[in-house]
């Protein structure tokens, strides 16, 4: 029973009980889900302003539309290396590498998630633009693609002498074959991707990065699909099965050098971010209807296109030997 001149004390101990209820929660959920736990202690407590992340959405239709194109050895390789709870769902831990980023021991994956590339030059070159701010090379979304697929070209030599986790190499390369494809993600320097260009997003304050990160899917849910991302899954599979990207999925799929493919896509996400993301966009600007409309394919274009490229390097990566990548970092 709280009166309400104590108002104060009322308040305080609301915030204990809830903070108790927390802990107890946070108990609960770390005995039951290591990994989950994970989620619910990041999503819940920190809030990264600015994240730099496709949004929970992006990444988990990435890899739904990836592990839906496993053919059988990828596809039971990757069902061993995910822990038993998540019943093989890939796209349950596709936001891990976003989760831990923060964590100290984990403070090493922070720049793998982007590139900065200089500043209007609008082109990607790794020896010039993968590094990461004090300059250690390959430090970037597209050196680490390159690790750890390479890392998890040792799965099949067996557990005698790995020096990775295969399973965390899993979930990195998920997730980052997400990022590569977010055209924000291979951004100028100076606006650190976006993330400094503050303006509204419709009627609230958002930043570029976000709009592209999750504004635009966000808004596309709520305009066509009633919220439901499996909707908007079913309809952007559709597009690469029998519409109108049928016919550009063998050339998105066609990879024989790890190292040249990984530098196309980052290319083509900054080319988009140039041509498309910062074009025409002042700080305190609206974006609304105008920049939705003709900017959402590109969106639904790169979720895409990190899905269908992620199934093609985990086929050949878990393949018979013939089909494998001839060079790997
Ligand atoms: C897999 O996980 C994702 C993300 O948590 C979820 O949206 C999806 O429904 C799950 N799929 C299945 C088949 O459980
Ligand atoms: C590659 O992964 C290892 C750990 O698995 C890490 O120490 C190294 O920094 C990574 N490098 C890149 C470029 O991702
Ligand atoms: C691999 O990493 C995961 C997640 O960090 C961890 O739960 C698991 O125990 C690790 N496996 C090995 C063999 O170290
Ligand atoms: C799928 O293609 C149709 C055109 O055939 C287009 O109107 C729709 O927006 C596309 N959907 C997605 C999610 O790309
Ligand atoms: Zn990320």
């Amino acid at each position: 029973m709280c009166l309400p001149e104590e108002n104060k004390s009322c308040k305080v101990r609301r915030k204990q009980n809830s903070s108790e209820e927390m802990v107890r929660l946070g108990r609960l959920w770390m005995s039951l889900l290591p990994f989950g736990f994970l989620l619910f202690f990041s999503s819940a407590f920190i809030r990264v302003p600015g994240a730099l992340a496709w949004s929970k959405e992006g990444h988990v239709m990435t890899c739904q539309i990836a592990q839906a194109l496993l053919e059988p050895e990828a596809s039971e390789a990757v069902y061993q290396l995910l822990p038993d709870y998540v019943k093989g769902n890939l796209s349950s831990l596709c936001i891990w590498p976003d989760q831990i980023r923060h964590w100290y021991k984990y403070r090493w994956t922070s720049p793998l998630h982007f590139i900065d590339t200089p500043d209007n030059a609008c082109s990607f070159q790794y020896s010039r633009d993968c590094h990461d701010s004090h300059g250690v090379e390959d430090m970037c979304v597209a050196g680490a693609v390159k690790n750890f697929t390479s890392q998890l070209m040792h799965y099949k030599e067996g557990t005698s002498d790995r020096r990775y986790n295969m399973t965390e190499a899993l979930l990195f390369l998920s997730h980052f074959m997400g990022d590569i494809h977010q055209p924000m993600h291979v951004g100028f320097t100076t606006d650190e991707g976006g993330n400094t260009i503050e303006l509204h997003w419709f009627r609230h304050k958002s930043n570029l990065h976000h709009v592209w990160d999750r504004e635009i899917i966000l808004t596309a849910l709520a305009d066509y699909y009633d919220k439901d991302v499996s909707l908007l899954l079913q309809d952007i599979e559709r597009n690469y099965t029998d519409g109108i990207w049928s016919d550009d999925i063998t050339s998105w799929k066609h990879c024989n050098d790890i190292s040249q493919c990984v530098n196309n896509w980052a290319k083509e996400s900054i080319q988009i971010a140039c041509k498309w993301g910062y074009e025409g966009v002042e700080a305190g600007a609206t974006l609304a209807d105008d920049y939705f409309d003709s900017r959402v394919p590109f969106v639904m274009k790169r979720i895409a296109q990190g899905g269908i490229r992620l199934a093609m390097i985990l086929n050949k990566v878990f393949a018979d030997s013939e089909e494998r990548f001839a060079t790997a970092t």
